[in-house]
């Protein structure tokens, strides 16, 4: 096996954590996976693998307070926000293993860990704990390797596909956002809206293949319980999940599909902005204050004769289509058989912090639904869709 490099410009105390994170810590956990594995019920992790779990810990905790002596060396973003991932990583599988539990605890025993963590969450503009950006497009591989939990196939299934969809997600927002300083009658607009739904049908491949390929059981026992919310001080913080990337409330945002003044649509938002690195939270800002596609086109309906509006809202419509057929099959197939599902398998006690968010289940899919069926433009008289203004778009449509 070639040995993890560190990062060049780093300091020694940060590159033998990050050299124990890279090796001992997934051999830890994986071996800590297999045990679990073995039991009847493999949502148990109480008094299971007990000398593993003590390893995990000490060893971690004594790779950490070199690191707080050392303080803040300033070595620029991407280092402190990959050592805040690390910490991270630590403190997510103690968590997992049930070393901390947040309704046990009123602080977190982890007291090392937690001063590192607010201190880099407090110099780098995040939430003090690993967040989706550090499993995803900041997670630096070496020869081939990102850092990961375990060595499951399922954990690097999820975070590669997971990692190429966001990336997708991040091409059709990029597109889309460069429309409305030119205006969408501008020639070079249906370009960019057949690149946006290009992109998003990216994404959808994307996350069919994943459903495909995925085993339901590991990614759900395995996988999954690694992003659960955890302590840092006193204070608990949210689990990560895929969304907390700006490109998805962008791309809802800038077609006009989800609107900044529906307070359960922008609460949602708001909660996620800790969890995103400054640069995607700029970009999140940003998406409130421009002007949406949909509006654009109704606004202009007087050119509903010229080619420009009818290739340009024809093609609009199919960026929506795509967007909510995503979205349909995020909520439909990826939620529904590798969360839902499984769920409804396992004892009502080991149902606790299932989610990543923390609320109860069944609040959690109804509220990941409302966001499926606004991206759809459903018939639903209790949430704000654009049903009846896209039917308005498609009526102006010469081939419909
Ligand atoms: C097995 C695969 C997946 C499962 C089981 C899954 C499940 C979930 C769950 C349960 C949530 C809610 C998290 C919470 O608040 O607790 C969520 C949120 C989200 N996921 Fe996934 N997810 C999967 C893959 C993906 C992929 C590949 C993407 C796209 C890159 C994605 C995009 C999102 C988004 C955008 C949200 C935030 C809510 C929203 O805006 O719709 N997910 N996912």
């Amino acid at each position: 096996m070639i040995e993890a490099q560190p990062h060049s410009a780093t300091t020694p105390r940060v590159a033998a954590f990050d050299t124990w994170i890279r090796g001992r810590f997934i051999e830890l956990n994986t071996e800590l996976e297999a045990v679990y594995a073995t039991q009847e019920n493999r949502a148990n992790v109480a008094g299971v693998g007990d000398e593993l779990k003590t390893a995990l810990h000490d060893e971690g905790r004594a790779l950490i307070i070199p690191l707080i002596e050392e303080g803040n060396t300033d070595e620029g973003f991407d280092r402190a926000f990959e050592l805040l991932g690390n910490v991270g990583y630590y403190m997510a599988a103690c968590r997992r293993h049930e070393i901390t539990e947040p309704s046990r605890e009123r602080s977190s025993p982890l007291v090392e860990a937690s001063t590192l963590a607010l201190h880099l969450g407090a110099s780098v503009g995040t939430a003090p704990r690993f967040v989706t950006s550090h499993m995803e497009t900041y997670n630096r591989a070496v020869n081939g390797m990102y850092r990961t939990f375990t060595a499951g196939p399922a954990e690097k299934t999820f975070i590669d596909y997971n990692t190429r969809s966001a990336f997708a997600y991040m091409r059709a927002a990029d597109a889309l956002g460069r429309i409305h300083p030119m205006g969408i009658s501008h020639p070079a607009a249906h370009d960019l809206l057949v690149a946006a739904r290009d992109a998003l049908a990216d994404a959808l491949r994307l996350n069919t293949e994943l459903g495909e390929i995925l085993d339901v059981d590991d990614f759900f026992f395995s996988v999954r319980p690694y992003y659960k919310p955890y302590r840092v001080g006193s204070q608990e913080y949210r689990g990560a999940n895929a969304g907390d990337f700006a490109a998805f409330n962008q791309i809802d945002l800038l077609l006009g599909l989800c609107s900044p003044t529906d307070p359960s649509y922008t609460q949602i938002v708001v909660e996620k902005i800790p969890y995103l690195t400054p640069d995607e939270q700029r970009q999140l800002h940003h998406a409130f204050r421009h002007p949406n596609l949909l509006d654009s086109l109704l606004g202009q309906s007087e050119s509903r004769d010229e080619p420009w509006f009818q290739e340009n809202a024809a093609t609009f419509l199919e960026v929506c289509e795509m967007h909510g057929s995503v979205a349909a099959h995020h909520h439909d197939e990826l939620v529904a058989r590798f969360i839902q599902h499984p769920a409804e398998r396992i004892p009502p006690e080991h149902l606790e912090g299932l989610t990543a968010s923390g609320p109860p289940l069944d609040v959690l899919l109804h509220a990941l639904e409302a966001l499926r069926d606004r991206r759809l433009a459903a018939d639903r008289d209790d949430i704000p869709t654009r049903r009846d203004d896209l039917a308005t778009l498609r009526s102006m449509l010469r081939n419909r």
